[in-house]
């Protein structure tokens, strides 16, 4: 595997604690994306992205001074996968749409983009994550759907896993 880092965003934990998850199953290390910085791009080959969504299907806050340091870095021939928290029930117009947001700020900027999810697994109306019919990464509901975190980081990892 390349050098890899997991960055999130989070307002309450859950995203930091699914992002912890991811990186010790991936062997490397979890940074807040308050903590972002050139240097941590530039080091790493592949970045695992992870945002809950807030608002009405909003970046989660500190991914906007984020998303402008990724935007401000090269991201060309990077490998990036996303993740996203959210809640399918109570927001299900909006379902992970900070996933989407953080995916439309860079999809432009050369990053070969790995592990998007089919949305059948998933109830919800609509998303701004949902590109070209599938989900443009990992969506997972820790509030209504808990019990199939594991089982859904279990698969994604072992797909991307082999691409990283
Ligand atoms: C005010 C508010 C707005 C939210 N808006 C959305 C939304 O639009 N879409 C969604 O999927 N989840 C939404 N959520 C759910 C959060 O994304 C979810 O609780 C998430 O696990 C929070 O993760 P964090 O603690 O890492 O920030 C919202 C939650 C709150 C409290």
């Amino acid at each position: 595997m390349n050098a890899t880092i997991v960055i999130y965003g989070s307002s309450t934990g859950t995203c930091e604690a699914l992002a912890e998850k991811i990186a010790s199953k991936l062997d490397c290390e979890a940074v807040n994306v308050q903590d972002l910085t050139a240097d941590i791009i530039s080091n790493n080959q592949n970045l695992i992205l992870g945002t809950s969504t807030w608002g009405a299907g909003e970046l989660q806050d500190d991914w906007y001074d984020g998303l402008k340091t990724l935007q401000s870095a090269d991201l060309s021939g990077k490998t990036i996968a996303l993740f996203g928290c959210g809640d399918c029930s109570t927001y299900s117009d909006t379902f992970v749409g900070g996933m989407g947001e953080l995916y439309h700020g860079i999809q432009n900027s050369g990053a070969r983009f790995i592990g998007s999810v089919e949305t059948g697994g998933y109830t919800f109306d609509d998303s701004e994550a949902v590109v070209d019919g599938k989900f443009i990464g990992l969506p997972l509901d820790d509030i209504n759907e808990d019990d199939k975190t594991d089982a859904r980081i279990e698969t994604w990892l072992a797909e991307i896993s082999p691409e990283l």
